[in-house]
């Protein structure tokens, strides 16, 4: 299997985790090793590390949103710099953002797929806390 050019999620995890680790684990796995994470897991690894660059610390751990500085501005004014809360924001919103990079918020090259695992996860999340 060439991880480099198969793009399953679990190739791209095991991209991400480097091939020497996994490669040997996933030789052992039978066919269908795929459904080994589930979209869940997949969107939820994503949201923690997409390229290196975490969504976590600026928009929590569920993209309920976070305090990402404390300063003071030019005029002595204590002020926050926080990441939004993202729970409610669109595919098209997530898209954006990831796509132009906003304000703070670096710009990620995040392929379709990538960012609708992040946007499943996300939501997938909030049901999972309201026992839906
Ligand atoms: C360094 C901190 C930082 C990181 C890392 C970061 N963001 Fe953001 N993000 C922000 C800030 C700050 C804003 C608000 C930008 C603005 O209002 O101009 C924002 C805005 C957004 C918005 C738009 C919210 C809205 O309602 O318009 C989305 C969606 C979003 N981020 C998703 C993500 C996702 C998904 C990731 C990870 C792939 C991520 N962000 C990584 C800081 C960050």
């Amino acid at each position: 299997m060439n991880f480099a050019k198969c793009r399953t999620p679990i190739a791209a995890y095991a991209r991400r985790l480097g091939y020497g680790v996994v490669g040997g684990m996933l030789l052992l796995l039978p066919l269908g090793a795929e459904d080994f994470i589930s979209p869940f897991e997949y969107g939820q690894m994503l949201y923690q590390n997409p390229r290196g660059v975490s969504c976590v610390p600026c928009h929590g751990d569920r993209g309920e949103g976070a305090l990402i500085a404390r300063y003071v501005d030019k005029e002595g004014r204590k002020r926050q710099l926080r990441g939004p809360d993202i729970r409610n924001a669109s595919f098209e919103t997530i898209k954006k953002a990831v796509a132009t990079g906003p304000s703070v918020m670096p710009r990620y090259f995040l392929t379709d797929e990538e960012i609708r695992a992040i946007f499943t996860y996300i939501r997938e999340v909030q049901k999972r806390e309201e026992g839906q």
